[in-house]
């Protein structure tokens, strides 16, 4: 589902990924872990598109992103990509509702159709009765959930989350850890999750330690050829514009 190879990055003549080779299978959960400033933020934005590597590919389902032109990116990671970010990044003025429509909305699905599939997936996440909230009146695990909902809505293959319990309190935090392992049951998604949470990290299929802009070690086996069997979560959701 993700493969990189040889990628490589500086910031000016800081150089952060030291090329970096990694392969992540259809319905894995990986966990990407090591000391802060080892390069794992600046990993996973190459892996989301939302940066480019100096060197080396990116294929995400099969196709090399670093090819891609803007428009036809853009159009990628709306639909193939859901992003989890460590503040949820909400939209302050809307409700929780037509937050985790706005995806839906950009990729040309309709209003009624993206209400539909927002209030089933609040349904899902037990978040209906904070529908119409705006984000200041939500809990920070609520928040959480929502931010999750808003990248689950266009059905997306892969969902990469930058420390997306790093604010929350325990509880949450294994809520939203149980979360990710339901959905990948679910929906076969592939999830790759930077954390410096320790539990998370050991209950993940893989867990690849980052050190230096180098892949220090990896922990567990790739679970690419054992993935769970699911229906391809892309299909029945052809993009309607
Ligand atoms: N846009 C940028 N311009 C210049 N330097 C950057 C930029 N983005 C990141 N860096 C530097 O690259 C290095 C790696 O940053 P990155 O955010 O990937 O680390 P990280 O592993 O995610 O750390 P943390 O655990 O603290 O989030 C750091 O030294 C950082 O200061
Ligand atoms: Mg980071």
């Amino acid at each position: 589902m993700i493969q990189l190879q040889n990628i490589t990055k500086s910031f000016g003549t800081l150089q952060v990924l030291k090329g970096i080779d990694l392969q992540i299978g259809k319905g894995e959960v990986v966990s990407i872990v090591g000391p802060s400033g080892a390069g794992k933020t600046t990993l996973l934005q190459i892996m989301g598109t939302l940066d480019t590597p100096d060197t080396g590919s990116v294929l995400l389902d099969g196709i090399d992103v670093t090819r891609l032109k803007d428009k036809e990116l853009a159009r990628f990671r709306n639909q193939r990509l859901g992003f989890v970010f460590q503040f949820h990044q909400l939209l302050p003025e809307f409700t929780a509702l037509e937050n985790v429509c706005i995806p839906a909305l950009i990729a040309g699905t309709s209003t009624k159709q993206a209400t539909e599939r927002a209030k089933e997936l609040l349904d899902y996440l037990n978040l209906s009765e904070r529908a119409h909230h705006k984000p200041a009146e939500l809990s920070g695990g609520e928040k959480q959930r929502i931010a999750v909902a808003r990248a689950l809505i266009n059905n997306p293959a892969i969902i990469l989350a930058d420390e997306p319990s790093g604010s929350l309190d325990s509880k949450n935090k294994e809520e939203l850890h149980q979360l990710f392992f339901d959905l990948r049951d679910k929906f076969g998604q592939t999830f790759v999750i930077v954390t410096h949470d320790e539990a998370l990290s050991q209950i993940t299929d893989r867990t690849i330690h980052i050190k230096d802009g180098m892949i220090d070690n990896v922990i567990g086996t790739n679970g690419a050829d054992e993935a769970i069997e699911t229906e391809n979560v892309n299909e029945d959701n052809a993009p309607s514009a």
